[in-house]
């Protein structure tokens, strides 16, 4: 990266804010976010269900646990959905098959993870991730799960990279193609003067 990417690129993310999703957040602008971003899916012929969900689909899901969004200027330019263990047994990652791995009782995980494409690269992604990491952590889930596209092999090996294994594999009724089940193993959060904080280990920067 040259020194003039480098200074923007630590601009921009500067300029990142993450937080829980607010009432008066538009689930319109987050659905059409979820779609640009995994339209470079799409265009591989990898049609996961946020590349098309209507607004009422995303509010759905955002229903059965903790949305968080990362704003630039004010814009929200990046989503990921957590949920805790007991959502995840509940209702698994959004698809209508039942994976034991998400029964387990203390598996945690996230989904609709996605950032707008102009914004893509710049950390980001990994400090969303970061925040599941730190919620399942706080939550006292053991592991954290997500499903991705088996095709897609850059997304299989940066979850690699960050510590997930692939533990299942699932063809979800919505999709066409098969998904890759990772899980990363979560150290117990450590409470330092009443407050939570991620777990000692953790490759990312929490936002
Ligand atoms: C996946 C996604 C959320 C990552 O967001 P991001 O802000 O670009 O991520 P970051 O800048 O934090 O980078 C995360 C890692 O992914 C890598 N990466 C990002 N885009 C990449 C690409 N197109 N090809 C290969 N690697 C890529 C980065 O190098 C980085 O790896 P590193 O930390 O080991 O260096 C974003 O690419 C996206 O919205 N994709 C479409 C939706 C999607 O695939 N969601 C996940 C479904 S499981």
């Amino acid at each position: 990266m040259s020194d003039a990417a480098r200074t923007f690129d630590k601009q921009l993310s500067d300029k990142v804010r993450c937080r829980p999703l607010d009432a008066d957040d538009s689930l319109a602008h987050i659905t059409y976010l979820l779609h640009r971003a995994y339209k470079q899916h799409a265009e591989r012929g990898i049609k996961a269900l946020a590349a098309f969900q209507p607004e009422e689909v995303t509010r759905k899901r955002i229903s059965g646990g903790e949305c968080y969004v990362a704003l630039y200027m004010g814009k929200i330019v990046g989503t990921i959905l957590f949920k805790n263990a007991q959502q995840t047994a509940a209702a698994g990652v959004g698809g209508s098959i039942t994976i034991p791995f998400f029964q387990r009782g203390d598996v945690a995980s996230f989904s609709q993870l996605a950032v707008e494409p102009e914004y893509q690269g710049h950390g980001i992604g990994s400090r969303l991730i970061a925040i599941a990491e730190r919620r399942a952590a706080e939550t006292g889930a053991k592991e954290l799960g997500l499903s991705t596209p088996e095709p897609a092999t850059w997304l299989v090996e940066m979850y690699q990279r960050y510590g997930y294994r692939i533990v299942d594999k699932v063809h979800w009724n919505e999709t066409n193609y098969v998904s890759a089940i990772m899980s990363k193993a979560i150290t117990p959060a450590i409470v330092v003067n009443g407050q939570h904080h991620p777990a000692e280990g953790a490759r990312h920067t929490p936002a």
